[in-house]
């Protein structure tokens, strides 16, 4: 199978059932409590069946319908009461625990739904499993699928990207290196009939010499690639994701404990490839530009140092006061390529820092924009589909962390405070030109299953993005 057509996961699809599709669809029932489980139009020996089992509608609980001969005839699952403040806890979002939890077969979600794409969307991100290095049989054959309701079309899109981004995320450094990620990149185009050029390894030197010297230290070649499609005249949407293929921390040399996932450090690369996938796919009416920085942060006697002065891309130079804030450097030197075009859209997506984590947790990323009404949009919208953020602020009166005694700026604040604000304010000295910028510090992990997803990494942001997008450029 051509690499192609195996990034982009095309079981994703097979899980949905067009509306029109010919096999007989068996009703799944989503029920809260004792009220919407009278709703449910039951037969005499369903109801009794659904009663002895003492299903009320909790949570996590589900009962199968009995049909005609032992058949089976739906599913009732409970939801537990409904709680209006939380934009995860809706219907649409438990229809991704189904697919695991229900027989193979063809089902469809009865009863209203307010999103029926949501509930589609949800029913394939709670399918995914990463099967590569398992040599048991085994994927999405024997899956439940859904079948679709008018309206949710654009589904298939919106979960191939996110299949895509997990797999890059979660194939293992050693097989997703700074290569790899430009062979997925250049495979993501060949589908799209995108254009993908590339400088690597010693070519970076002149104009991009922090993605060189945080890259320098790995025999795999540091590189940045640059994939674009799209109209020359239509609005311009320029993506940035930090694709740190392994970062052991580099001479400030990680704990074993806050090593061992940072295969996930190009979760940010993995979510703007996802966005870009959803995009061409739907061919959005914009001008799309992706940029990813792809190094691995290495240890070896040709690392960068502490102390060490870089000079950037846009001719600021930077103090090294830690080599583990490595992420920035390569953002910087991509973000000041971005800037010099003036997109009207400048999007960062990086696993940037821990600290973000002390503040949120792993399911809630920061974002940082000073565009008021851009911020109101991306809260909206991610809570829409299911893929929340936060807005945290650009603190100003922080700049002054990132002072340094010998060069333009120190790469790290020499306190422990506002880790995420801090490198955000340093991302924001490398954007001057774009009409509306905003950076998404994401952790690219679930450190346990939801609904959503298993265990593993986690493309985030991205659908909360193609949701604004398609909204206004669609
Ligand atoms: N990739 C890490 C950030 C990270 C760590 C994200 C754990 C998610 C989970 C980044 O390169 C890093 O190491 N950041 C440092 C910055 C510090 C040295 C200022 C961090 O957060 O500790
Ligand atoms: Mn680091
Ligand atoms: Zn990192």
């Amino acid at each position: 199978m051509p690499a192609s057509e195996k990034l982009i996961a095309p079981e994703a699809a097979a899980l949905l059932a067009a509306p029109e599709d010919g096999a007989k669809s068996l009703p799944v029932w989503l029920v809260r409590d004792a009220e919407g489980l009278a709703a449910v139009p039951l037969d005499g020996a369903q109801k009794a069946w659904v009663e002895a089992q003492g299903f009320k509608g909790t949570a996590r609980k589900h009962v199968l319908l009995p049909g005609e001969n032992g058949s089976l005839a739906g599913a009732l699952v409970g939801l537990g009461p409904a709680s209006a403040r939380d934009p995860m806890d809706r219907p649409e979002i438990a229809s991704g625990t189904l697919p695991a939890l229900l027989p193979p077969g063809v089902y469809h979600l009865a009863g209203a739904l307010d999103d029926v794409e949501l509930a589609a969307v949800a029913w394939g991100l709670g399918a995914y499993r990463f099967r590569r290095y398992k040599t048991s049989a085994g994927g999405s054959e024997g899956l439940a699928r859904l079948r679709m309701s008018a309206g949710g079309s654009g589904a298939a899109a919106i979960i191939e990207g996110v299949w895509l981004g997990r797999d890059l995320i979660n194939t293992p450094a050693s097989d997703m290196g700074p290569q790899e990620l430009e062979d997925a990149a250049r495979a993501l185009a060949a589908v799209h009939g995108a254009q993908v050029s590339c400088i690597a390894g010693d070519d970076l030197l002149t104009n991009f010499p922090m993605i060189h010297a945080v890259g320098r230290a790995s025999d795999r070649a540091p590189r940045l690639i640059d994939l674009s499609w799209g109209r020359a005249g239509a609005a311009s949407v320029t993506l940035v994701g930090k694709g740190i293929c392994f970062d052991t921390g580099g001479l400030d040399l990680k704990p074993a404990s806050a090593m061992l996932i940072m295969k996930k450090d190009m979760g940010g690369a993995a979510a703007a490839l996802a966005l870009a996938h959803m995009i061409m796919a739907s061919k959005l009416n914009v001008r799309l530009r992706v940029l990813i920085p792809a190094a691995e942060n290495s240890v070896a006697g040709n690392a960068f140092r502490p102390g060490d002065v870089l000079k950037s891309r846009a001719g600021k130079t930077v103090e090294i006061g830690n080599t583990d804030a490595e992420g920035r450097l390569v953002l910087a030197d991509a973000l000041a390529l971005a800037d010099e075009e003036k997109p009207d859209t400048l999007v960062s997506f990086a696993t940037l820092t821990g600290a973000a984590r002390v503040a949120l947790g792993p399911e809630l990323p920061p974002f940082y924009t000073d565009d008021e009404a851009f911020a109101a949009e991306i809260s909206a919208a991610g809570n829409r589909v299911g893929d929340p953020v936060w807005r945290m602020p650009f603190w100003s009166s922080y700049e002054t962390n990132l002072d340094s005694q010998v060069a333009d700026m120190n790469n790290v604040s020499e306190g422990p405070f506002a880790g995420s604000v801090t490198a955000a304010l340093f991302l924001r000295r490398f954007v001057k030109q774009a009409r509306r910028f905003a950076h998404f510090d994401i952790y690219g992990w679930r450190p346990a299953p939801k609904p959503l997803g298993p265990k593993g990494g986690e493309v985030q942001a991205a659908r909360a993005l193609f949701d604004l997008l398609r909204k206004s450029r669609g």
